[in-house]
């Protein structure tokens, strides 16, 4: 922890806009003034921008303005001036193709919403899915002091007296839908109890997941993640927060000097810890990019592979993000994690202090949803990296989530093209498949679907879940919801649509999967398989102008986060020319 505080006061870059009586600063300054702020408001404290992705089609965002106002009483208290600025919002439940696709779109409306604007720090208001990183991503490339609140986890559902965990029981009850086992009346009475109350999924899903990075990380304030939506102390997390970017602009406390290397390895091994979900890969990688970190595929099986989950909530155990505040949350995990020998605990956080100082007297409050290590619910968490002739760039599957005698599998391939050739086949009684088999799904990458959806853990044929079979051998270029389970293998790089081996498997080949020694391979011989990819013509319908456009002709692979490769990298927030 090598940060040392700028001298303040000083002149900062909103005094471009707001300082002085030229021309350009009386436009700046009196056009703000209609909204009623006196002129002390312009005498050079820092402007903080807060970037909110409230929507009401964000439905897990939907309370970020209330939240909002609870981060300008923050600002106001500490002497700064904050500005609400809305920024694109990407709602995992209804955006389509998929809110992948729209992840980078966002980052890199925030960048410039940030650079283009006139404010000293930013507080990123977030909480569904692909806000986090996508804002995360955004600030980091102008590396302005910025701090995340994030909207927090709905409260526990509950039905017939279970519990009833966001995604997770989706899956369930459709499968139990489909294998005739609930009925359609009972089904809506359930959908209507697994959403109870304002926030984001409860379970440890992506969004709980990348709360928890983003404290992990150190981007957020302690305690931040596993706060309810509706829990008057979320309220106080986004005051507080409001207090601290106004000493961090002051500080000049920046994103590059927490995001560092040790920041991320925190980062890898807390997923582990919490049982956390597969698209936290794509996302930690993607933000590394913009700081210039170099994180690999690689360094998630090497930091992640030998940390024991121990946070019993769903989809990986039995208990739900409130259970998870009351026992204390994300910093007991981060106690546990340093007390192990398993954290930099030097990194350096936006409280301004190191990681390990802002846990290390936190106590434990229930051992059944925080559990010891040797109640763990498995030695080996984290996420796996499987490489081999069907993935040479590797591919992830997340073994707290599959079923342990599916870890080392041989089976037949039973291949669709693509999501529709799934959705068109996958119930048809005569489909030639058994519980042996290996569900293969190609086309469904970063640049195949577009975007690169949460399919993979495809939903089984009915005449398999008929019998009582709940999990098969699943491989595709897909994501997976963080709220899903099964032995899904995902981000199969290259993906198919690119040429990847993936694109090139027929039905009938033999695949095995061996998680333990982390290999996925394509059993033909070497020259059928080079045979075949010379012969593989790439799909013909792609899209000819628009963002899809965009997208598709410049996102890189999963392997590296599947970002745009003109948005690597970090460009800084320099003032530009006056406008007028
Ligand atoms: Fe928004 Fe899960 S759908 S957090």
């Amino acid at each position: 922890m090598s940060f040392k505080p700028a001298i303040w006061p000083r002149r900062l870059r909103s005094q471009e806009w707001f300082g002085g009586t030229g021309r350009d600063q009386i436009y700046h300054r009196g056009w703000m003034k209609n909204q009623g702020f006196p002129h002390d408001m312009f005498d050079g404290r820092p402007v903080i921008g807060i970037l909110n992705t409230w929507s009401e089609l964000t439905p897990c965002n939907a309370h970020l303005r209330d939240l909002a106002e609870r981060v300008k009483n923050g600002v106001y208290e500490a002497g700064g001036f904050p500005v609400e600025v809305p920024v694109f919002s990407t709602a995992e439940s209804s955006f389509r193709p998929t809110a992948m696709m729209f992840r980078n779109l966002a980052a890199m409306a925030v960048e410039e919403a940030i650079r283009g604007q006139p404010m000293d720090g930013v507080v990123l208001m977030v909480g569904c899915d692909k806000t986090t990183p996508s804002l995360l991503m955004g600030a980091a490339s102008t590396d302005l002091p910025s701090i995340m609140v994030t909207g927090g986890p709905m409260l526990n559902g509950y039905f017939q007296g279970e519990r009833v965990g966001s995604g997770t029981h989706l899956w369930k009850f459709s499968e139990a839908v489909k294998a005739g086992e609930m009925s359609a009346e009972q089904f809506l009475e359930a959908e209507a109890s697994m959403s109870r109350s304002p926030g984001s999924c409860n379970t440890m899903g992506t969004a709980s997941t990348m709360a928890s990075m983003a404290e992990a990380l150190g981007m957020a304030l302690s305690g931040n993640a596993a706060i309810p939506a509706v829990d008057s102390r979320r309220r106080t997390m986004a005051q507080l927060s409001g207090r601290r970017i106004v000493q961090m602009v002051k500080d000049d406390l920046k994103p590059s000097d927490v995001l560092t290397r040790q920041a991320f390895e925190n980062a890898i091994r807390t997923n582990g810890a919490i049982g956390g979900s597969t698209n936290a890969v794509i996302h930690l990688l993607a933000i590394a990019g913009r700081v210039g970190v170099d994180l690999t595929l690689d360094d998630w099986d090497r930091f992640g592979r030998d940390i024991p989950t121990i946070v019993n909530l769903m989809p990986s155990g039995k208990y739900l993000m409130e259970e998870f505040f009351y026992a204390g949350g994300l910093p007991v995990v981060l106690k546990r994690l340093g007390e192990a020998g398993m954290l930099n605990r030097e990194a350096l956080t936006v409280s301004g202090e190191s990681i390990w100082d802002q846990v290390k007297d936190v106590v434990n409050q229930n051992e059944d949803v925080i559990l010891p290590v040797e109640k763990a619910l498995t030695a080996q968490g984290g996420i796996a990296v499987l490489k081999g002739n069907l993935s040479p760039n590797g591919a992830v599957i997340k073994p707290s989530a599959a079923s342990p005698h599916l870890l080392t599998h041989r089976g037949r391939a039973v291949v669709f093209e693509d999501i529709d050739d799934y959705k068109k086949r996958i119930d048809d009684d005569a489909l030639d498949v058994d519980e042996t088999c290996v569900l293969v799904l190609k086309n469904c990458g970063p640049k195949g679907y577009p975007g690169m959806a949460e399919v993979g853990n495809m939903g089984l044929p009915p005449k398999i879940l008929k019998k009582g079979i709940t999990d098969m051998v699943r491989i595709s270029d897909a994501r997976m919801s963080g709220t899903a389970y099964g032995t899904v293998v995902l981000h199969t790089s290259p993906e198919a649509a690119s040429g990847g081996p993936l694109a090139i498997v027929r039905d009938g080949d033999m695949i095995e999967l061996d998680v333990p020694q982390r290999r996925l391979h394509l059993d033909i011989p070497d020259e059928e398989l080079s045979t075949r990819l010379s012969d593989w013509a790439a799909p013909g319908d792609q899209p000819a102008s628009g963002y899809a456009w965009l997208h598709q002709t410049h996102v890189q692979g999963a392997d590296t986060g599947a970002d745009l490769d003109f948005l690597k990298g970090c460009r800084g927030a320099p003032v530009g020319r006056d406008s007028h």
